[in-house]
């Protein structure tokens, strides 16, 4: 699969999970959509709860639903944030999960898409190897 076709098959999978976001506060409605080597694609979406703080962002369930159904290896992402920037906690995750190569797609509400790749969202990213 070429470049194009993965981003463009990552950015609407994306808006399909914004589309499924459960945001009654924040209204701000966040998706994510991370690609297997085989090229199967898992959504994710904000879901957030009436006790604020244990909200999740669209980017961590999308990685954490690919974990809990078996996969570990990722080859890109797309996030649909109306801000057009990911979370410093979701940087965090896909530093652990993902490649430092791979790159990442940010779709804002204008449409507009940005790339990079994991580790330009989070330079010197605290890592496992860290752990000694
Ligand atoms: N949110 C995400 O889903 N991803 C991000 O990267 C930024 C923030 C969600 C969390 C919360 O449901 C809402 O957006 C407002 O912060």
């Amino acid at each position: 699969m070429d470049r194009t076709t993965i981003r463009e098959r990552l950015l609407a999978a994306a808006r399909e999970g914004a589309a499924r976001a459960y945001a009654p506060y924040s209204h701000f409605p966040v998706g994510a959509a991370v690609m297997l080597p085989d090229g199967t694609i898992v959504i994710g979406c904000n879901v957030e709860n009436a006790s604020y703080g244990l909200s999740v962002c669209a980017e961590r369930v999308a990685l954490w639903s690919a974990v809990a159904q078996g996969y570990r290896d990722f080859v890109a992402m797309a996030v649909i944030v109306p801000s057009g920037s990911p979370c410093g906690a979701c940087r965090q995750v896909m530093s652990e999960l993902c490649p430092p190569d791979m790159p990442v797609w940010v779709e804002t509400e204008d449409g507009t898409v940005r790339e990079f790749t994991v580790a330009e969202l989070l330079p010197a990213a605290f890592r496992r190897e860290d752990l000694g």
